[in-house]
C-alpha cells in the first residue's frame, strides 16, 4: 500500500488516522497541508515524515515562486516556509535532516540559479533521491538485521509502535528485518503491543502486517512482560526517532519500558534505524526534545471521553531507551554494537566520506 507519493504537482498521503477502518488520501497542494498532515499524524513515522516533507518543500518552492518579488525575496520566503514545516514535529530528527539536506543544496547551487523554477526542479530532484533513498535503506537494513538470527527458527519478535511500511518510504525499520526473517520461513510471528494513547500498534502494525500474511498478535502494552515471563518473545526490535552518539534512542512512549523488560528477561533488543535517524550533534538522550501532546490523546479514545472533565494529564510522545539496555543498533551499513560512542562514531565516519 502506497503512502507517500508525488503526483504531478499534488503530494497524496495515506491518511494514517482513519486506518485500519479507512483508506482514504489526502492531497496536498499547499505545503501547509503537508505541515498539518505532518502536525496531525495523517503521515509519521521518523522517515516517513522526513520524506513527506522533503516533497513538502516542492510545494513550498513553488509558492514562494508565485510571490511578486524579486527572486531573492522567494527565497527569503522559501526558507521561512522550510522552517515552519521543519517545527512541526520535534523528536524525530530524520524531519530535520530531510529539510535541512534539501535547503543546503539550494543554498550550495542558488549563485548558478536565477528563478524559482529552477530550484523547484532542484529541490524535486533532491526529494525523490531521499524517498528512493529509504527505500534501499530499509532493504539494507533488512539484510543486516537477519544476520542476526542466522541459525534460528520459529522466531518470536515483539515489536513496539509501528515501525514499518507505513513509517517509512519502504519496507519499514524494525519491520523490515521482520519482513526478511518472514522471507527466510524463520519467522513465527510478531506480538505487536498496541501502543497507547494513539494505538500505532494496533491500527497501524497489525494492520500492515496481517495484510501482508505475516502471523501478528495484538496484545495491549501491559501484557508485554507476561508474554516476555511466559517466554514467547525471542528479541524485541523497534525503531528510533533520534539517536545519540552514545546510542541512547528515542522512539515511541512506552519503548523504554519494553527494553527494562527485556533486560530483566534476557531478551536482546535491537533498534534499526537508518544513518538519517542518527543525531551525530547529540551526546545524551536527555536532551533530546521530546514533543508533549494535546491532553485529549489521554482523556479520550476515538472521541469517545474515557476520563474525567478537567484531569490533569501527562502526555510525552517519546521516551528514551538509555544505551545500556540496547544490545544492538541495526543499520544500513550493518549492525552496531557496544561500545556505541566507537561503533557510532564509525558509522559517523562512513557517512560523511559519502
Ligand atoms: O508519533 P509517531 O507515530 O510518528 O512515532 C513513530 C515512532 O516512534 C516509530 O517507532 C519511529 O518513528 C520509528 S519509524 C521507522
Amino acid at each position: 500500500m502506497i503512502n507517500i507519493e508525488w503526483r504531478k504537482d499534488t503530494l497524496v498521503l495515506l491518511d494514517q488516522t482513519k486506518l485500519p477502518t479507512e483508506i482514504t488520501y489526502v492531497h496536498c497542494t499547499d505545503w501547509r497541508q503537508v505541515a498539518e498532515a505532518i502536525k496531525m499524524l495523517r503521515v509519521r513515522g521518523a522517515p516517513a515524515i522526513g520524506v513527506a516533507a522533503s516533497y513538502g518543500l516542492i510545494l513550498a518552492a513553488m509558492e514562494a515562486g508565485r510571490l511578486e518579488v524579486p527572486f531573492s525575496e522567494q527565497l527569503t520566503s522559501l526558507y521561512e516556509f522550510s522552517e515552519t514545516l521543519k517545527e512541526t514535529r520535534p523528536t524525530a530528527i530524520n524531519l530535520a535532516w530531510a529539510v535541512d539536506r534539501v535547503i543546503s543544496l539550494v543554498k550550495e547551487h542558488v549563485e548558478s540559479m536565477s528563478s524559482m523554477s529552477e530550484v523547484v526542479e532542484l529541490i524535486r530532484k533532491e526529494a525523490i533521491i531521499i524517498h528512493e533513498e529509504d527505500v534501499s535503506l530499509n532493504r539494507r537494513m533488512a539484510e543486516a538485521g537477519a544476520t542476526l538470527f542466522e541459525g534460528q527458527k520459529n522466531i518470536r519478535i515483539l515489536t513496539h509502535c509501528n515501525a514499518g511500511a507505513l513509517a517509512t518510504g519502504g519496507l519499514g525499520t524494525a519491520l523490515g528485518v521482520v519482513r526478511k526473517l518472514h522471507e527466510n520461513g524463520q519467522l513465527e510471528r510478531v506480538y505487536a503491543d498496541e501502543t497507547r494513547p494513539l494505538l500505532q500498534g494496533a491500527r497501524l502494525t497489525a494492520f500492515e502486517l496481517h495484510e501482508d500474511g505475516i502471523p501478528v498478535t495484538l496484545e495491549t502494552d501491559n501484557m508485554a512482560a507476561y508474554a516476555m515471563q511466559h517466554g514467547l518473545i525471542d528479541a524485541v526490535i523497534v525503531g528510533a526517532d533520534r539517536i545519540t552518539t552514545k546510542g541512547d534512542v528515542a522512539n515511541k512512549i512506552g519503548t523504554y519500558g519494553v527494553a527494562v523488560l527485556a533486560k530483566f528477561h534476557n531478551i536482546p533488543f535491537y533498534v534499526a534505524a537508518p544513518y538519517s535517524t542518527f543525531d551525530f550533534t547529540l551526546e545524551n538522550g536527555t536532551d533530546i526534545p521530546i514533543e508533549m501532546r494535546d491532553d485529549y490523546e489521554v482523556t479520550s479514545l476515538h472521541g469517545v471521553q474515557t476520563a474525567p472533565n478537567g484531569i490533569d494529564v501527562l502526555n510525552p510522545a517519546f521516551d528514551v531507551t538509555p544505551h545500556e539496555l540496547v544490545t544492538a543498533i541495526i543499520t544500513e551499513e550493518g549492525v552496531l554494537k557496544p561500545d556505541y560512542e566507537e561503533s557510532i562514531d564509525k558509522l559517523r565516519q562512513i557517512v560523511e566520506a559519502k
